[in-house]
């Protein structure tokens, strides 16, 4: 596709479909800056329903995020409880048990992690699941190496992934936290069905990877090969040729 908003708003028609064709299966959300015009595209699209329609999408309306940091209160501006906030569940009328994280402040991260994933299973686990893509291939926050059957848990972050996200830390790669929890590939290849967004020039290198390894480890996002039905939607930009990069360091596992 010409570029990410075109992208956006094909991933929000998705999002929204799946809302209303599978009204008993949660979504699976992701954050980051792919996601910004993913959720505005949606936002305008729901904006265009009657109100019949959102009423009735806003009543049935549940979605397990991937992902959140470990120390970070939810009412905290970095949080990912926060941009889930900002992005849908204030502009969509959402209340705040329809929109699930982890518990970014819980007292033991390894028990909450069980808990999160335990509650996915116990709501039927994920019908449509929207992924972005880390700089080395994580998707969640399941740094590499990671195997396919790896459950949701605690983990330490790799210095690419503080450094890819350190803009909503005052740009300081140690201010991000240390440790997130995190579905595992197990709930997310689990889904009825992936979507995979990629936009930008910056991820051409590891989509590249991704299109043409075959699954291993060392890059988190090959083991969605293996799933029946995955679409990944990318703009010009992640599609130009690109040479291909060194691999990443690795971060050690906390579970
Ligand atoms: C983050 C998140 C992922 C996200 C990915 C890409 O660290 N944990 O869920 O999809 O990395 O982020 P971005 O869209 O900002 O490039």
């Amino acid at each position: 596709m010409a570029d990410a908003q075109a992208v956006a708003a094909v991933a929000a028609e998705h999002l929204l479909g799946a809302r209303q064709d599978q009204p008993d299966r949660p979504l699976g959300l992701a954050t980051g800056r792919t996601m910004l015009p993913v959720y505005a595209a949606l936002r305008l699209q729901w904006g265009q329903l009657g109100r019949a329609e959102q009423h009735q999408l806003r009543e049935g309306w549940l979605s397990f995020n991937l992902d959140e940091y470990v120390g970070l209160a939810a009412r905290d501006r970095r949080s990912f409880a926060a941009f889930m906030a900002d992005q849908l569940q204030d502009p969509l009328g959402l209340g705040p048990d329809q929109l699930q994280l982890p518990d970014g402040l819980a007292a033991d991260p390894r028990q909450e992690a069980r808990r999160y994933g335990a509650a996915l299973a116990a709501a039927g686990g994920i019908g449509l699941q929207v992924l972005g893509l880390g700089l080395n291939g994580h998707v969640g926050f399941n740094e590499p190496p990671c195997a396919a059957d790896a459950p949701c848990r605690c983990l330490e972050l790799s210095a690419t992934t503080r450094a890819q996200n350190a803009a909503a830390f005052g740009g300081d790669p140690q201010a991000v936290p240390l440790r997130a929890i995190t579905l595992g590939l197990a709930e997310i290849l689990a889904a009825e069905r992936i979507l995979l967004v990629v936009t930008g020039a910056a991820k051409a290198a590891i989509l590249k990877r991704l299109l043409q390894d075959p699954p291993g480890p060392e890059l988190p996002a090959s083991w969605l090969r293996r799933h029946r039905a995955v679409t990944v939607i990318a703009d010009a930009a992640a599609l130009s040729p690109t040479a291909v990069p060194t691999a990443p360091p690795r971060p050690p596992d906390c579970w």
